[in-house]
Order: structure tokens, then C-alpha cells, then sequence
């Protein structure tokens, strides 16, 4: 093993890897402490949080005003769909550690009568938007090392949900180190660290990893929709979102919803210091919360719903940009001093994740587009009560989805 590594184990004290004969490291876990990014550890012990600009609100396009132009707006994004512009990308690395499923979300069947599992309700929703345009539409699931096998599995033996195979990619997302409390790695075995996926920012980066942007150079994708797994009323590839960011001229867009209250724990768009920013429900203050315009609505009212568009040539441009890191604190199974497993019950570790939010900040402009939410807002996020099982059942019927 390095010396340096040695040292960082020696020098941070490291609990969980006391005992390790430096002679005789599993080869994995090896490899994991060599790759492993020691700085991480500092940002536990100096919690910062990050510096933000000034904010300022910024208006969306609003439901009256898209209806006014919907139809131009369908034809320029259908004209784009129809002639290969637009590539869907699927965030499917998550690990749901609040729906307590243990494989991947996506397989999670949200059926009631019938079986209806995420993925297919997804790809229901996608094929309706290949009919309209008639064309596939390439779609790009990201997954992590933990659920690689068993996605690429599961749409396996669904035969794809009847998409076409042929417009399907998988790709697999980095993983980085948890660590508990005290900023000490976890061991989830013998011969590994307990490793997480690294959040949803760095989805382009491990697409260029993969070598998916040269498929996108050769196929001519000029703008890429990203969209979580587990909103199940997600309308992917939405002609009249892609029509009206293509026509605002800028270069990315954010579907949002009307807050439900001015406290809702979701991101709102805004400015920040000038630039297209989205801002965290606990970064404003009480009184900005509350702000509202001359007609009544609230100045930071619009949230996000984690569904974007960007211009693929400006995703090249960040592609090398350093994005904040979020320490985010989750359930992450371990092997304590005496090598028994431990399953906790509440969180007991940091996970270090970068997010696609940040990625907004990063483009030059962006069209907050609003949409109902009714119709297109179902996240599954918990078992029970708020963004559950129950709501997004409840949101499925309520569309007409039989369920
Ligand atoms: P969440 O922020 O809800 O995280 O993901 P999560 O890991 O799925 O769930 P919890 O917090 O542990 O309960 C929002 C979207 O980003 C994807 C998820 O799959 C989901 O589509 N995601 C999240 C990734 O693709 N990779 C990650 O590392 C994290």
C-alpha cells in the first residue's frame, strides 16, 4: 500500500480500519483507499456551508401564457424529437433510502390491482410523447454499482416495457466513500468501504466516462432531458417544454410547480448574483419566503421538480467545472470494531453528493417553465404520508391510470 495512504489512515485515526495488516489489504478495498478522496474528510470537521450569492427572484413562464402559444411551442419541439435533437436522460442511481426498498426504485411496484412498476409507468409516459412525434426517443438510464446488474436485469425481462431496446443505454454512475460522525470510513465488508453513489450532478460526467457524448456527437443530440425516477406522473420529452426553451433562446429550462405554501421543503428558481440558481427551501428567510408580487403570488413560489433541459453544447462547456459538494447525512449499513453488521435505524453517516441544481447555476440562462402539478407532480420519496406510496397512488387515479 502507498505511504500516503498510510499516513491518511494513521493521521485521521481511522476506527473502522483498525487492524488493517498494511501488507495483506484486499485488493478492493485497496484500491478504494487509494482512489479515495482524503479532502472529503476535512469538510466534515469544517462544515462550512457554502457561500451563496444575492438572490433575486425570477419569474416563470406561467401556465396562462403557455397555453396562449402551446401550439407553436409543440411544433418546434416535435420538429426536434422528430428529427433526433432530443435525448432522455433517466437519474436511476439513487438508493431511496427514505422508501426503505432495497433494490432499485424504479423496479418499486406502485400497482395497487395490477403490477405497475416505476420504470414501466416512466416508459409509458415517454412512449406517449414517441407516438405524437413519431420517433424514438433515445433514452439514457443512469444507474450506480449497486443496482447496475439488477436494472439492466429487470428491463431485460420486461423486454424494455415495449420501448425500442435499440434507443436504450445504460451507464453507471461513480461511487464515493460514507463516513460516520467523526469522519471515519465505513466498512460495508471485509474487503470493502461502505460506498455510495455520488449524487446526481455528476450524471454528464459519468455519461463522458462512458463515452456516451461521443454517441451523441454522432447521432446529432443537441439537447438532453434529465429526469428523476420517482416522479410517476414525469413527463418526459415534453414537446411544448422542449418548444418553448428552444424558441426563449435559452440554453437550459426547468419544469417548476406552484409552492404549496411558502414553507414547502422544495427548491425554488430564482437569481442568484444574476444567474439562473435554485434555491433551497431552508437557505431563505422567513421574510423572502412570504415575498409576494403586486398580484399576490409568492416571488420565490415556483419549485423545482427535478425535470431539465439542457443544451448539450453548453453541457460540454461545465463538463471539467469543479461542482459544490453536499454532505448529506443517510442510513448507511456498516461493520462495527467487533466486524458485526449493523443496520441502523436512524442516520448515522455523510454522504458526499454533488447535485443536479447546481448545474443550473452554471448555465448562462435557463426557462423556468410551469406546469400543473397535479398532473405532472407524483414523487415518491417516502412509504407513508407526504411525496409517499399513498400520494402518488392516489395523483396515478386521479389522471385516469389505472393502477
Ligand atoms: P433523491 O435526492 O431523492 O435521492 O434522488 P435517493 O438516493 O433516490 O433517495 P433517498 O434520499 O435516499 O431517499 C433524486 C433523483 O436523483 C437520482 C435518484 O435516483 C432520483 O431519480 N439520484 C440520486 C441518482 O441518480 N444518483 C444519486 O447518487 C442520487
Amino acid at each position: 500500500m502507498k505511504e500516503q495512504i498510510r499516513k491518511n489512515i494513521e493521521n485521521t485515526n481511522q476506527k473502522y480500519l483498525k487492524g488493517l495488516v498494511y501488507e495483506n489489504v484486499p485488493e478492493r478495498l485497496e484500491r478504494q483507499l487509494e482512489e479515495m478522496d482524503w479532502s472529503y474528510l476535512d469538510l466534515v470537521h469544517n462544515k462550512k456551508s457554502q457561500q451563496r450569492g444575492k438572490f433575486e427572484p425570477l419569474a416563470a413562464t406561467e401556465i396562462s401564457e403557455i397555453r396562449e402559444k402551446e401550439e407553436v411551442y409543440r411544433k418546434e419541439g416535435l420538429a426536434a424529437l422528430k428529427a433526433g435533437k432530443v435525448g432522455a436522460i433517466l437519474l436511476a442511481g439513487g438508493q431511496g433510502t427514505r422508501l426503505g426498498f432495497d433494490k432499485a426504485k424504479g423496479m418499486f411496484n406502485i400497482g395497487v390491482n395490477k403490477n405497475l412498476y416505476i420504470f414501466e409507468q416512466l416508459i409509458h409516459n415517454l412512449m406517449q410523447v414517441k407516438e405524437e412525434a413519431d420517433a424514438w426517443i433515445p433514452l439514457y438510464i443512469m444507474t450506480s454499482e449497486k443496482n447496475d446488474k439488477d436494472t439492466r436485469e429487470f428491463f431485460e425481462e420486461h423486454d424494455y416495457f415495449g420501448y425500442n431496446r435499440d434507443y436504450i443505454r445504460f451507464f453507471v454512475q461513480e461511487m464515493v466513500p460514507a463516513v460516520d460522525f467523526d469522519g471515519n470510513v465505513l466498512m460495508e465488508s471485509e474487503d470493502s468501504l461502505a460506498m455510495s453513489p455520488n449524487g446526481n450532478g455528476g450524471w454528464f460526467k459519468s455519461m463522458i466516462k462512458a463515452h456516451l457524448d461521443e454517441e451523441l456527437k454522432e447521432k446529432g443530440i443537441e439537447w438532453l432531458n434529465v429526469f428523476a425516477v420517482d416522479n410517476v406522473l414525469q413527463r418526459i420529452a415534453d414537446p411544448v417544454f422542449i418548444g418553448a426553451t428552444i424558441l426563449s433562446g435559452c440554453v437550459s429550462g426547468a419544469k417548476v410547480v406552484r409552492k404549496v405554501s411558502p414553507d414547502e421543503r422544495v427548491g425554488a428558481m430564482c437569481l442568484e448574483d444574476g444567474k439562473p440558481s435554485i434555491v433551497e427551501y431552508y437557505e431563505l428567510t422567513p421574510e423572502m419566503a412570504e415575498a409576494k408580487n403586486e398580484n399576490g403570488s409568492l416571488l420565490y413560489g415556483f419549485g423545482v421538480i427535478l425535470n431539465y433541459l439542457f443544451r448539450v453544447d453548453k453541457l460540454m462547456d461545465i463538463a471539467e467545472k469543479n461542482m459544490p459538494l453536499h454532505i448529506v447525512e443517510k442510513k448507511v449499513p456498516y461493520l462495527d470494531e467487533n466486524g458485526q453488521l449493523n443496520k441502523p435505524q436512524e442516520p448515522n453517516a455523510y454522504k458526499f453528493e454533488t447535485l443536479i441544481l447546481d448545474m443550473i447555476y452554471m448555465m448562462d440562462n435557463c426557462l423556468p417553465f410551469e406546469v400543473e402539478r397535479e398532473k405532472e407532480f407524483a414523487p415518491v420519496k417516502n412509504a407513508t404520508g407526504t411525496d409517499s406510496v399513498e400520494t402518488a397512488r392516489e395523483l396515478l387515479k386521479r389522471n385516469g391510470i389505472a393502477i
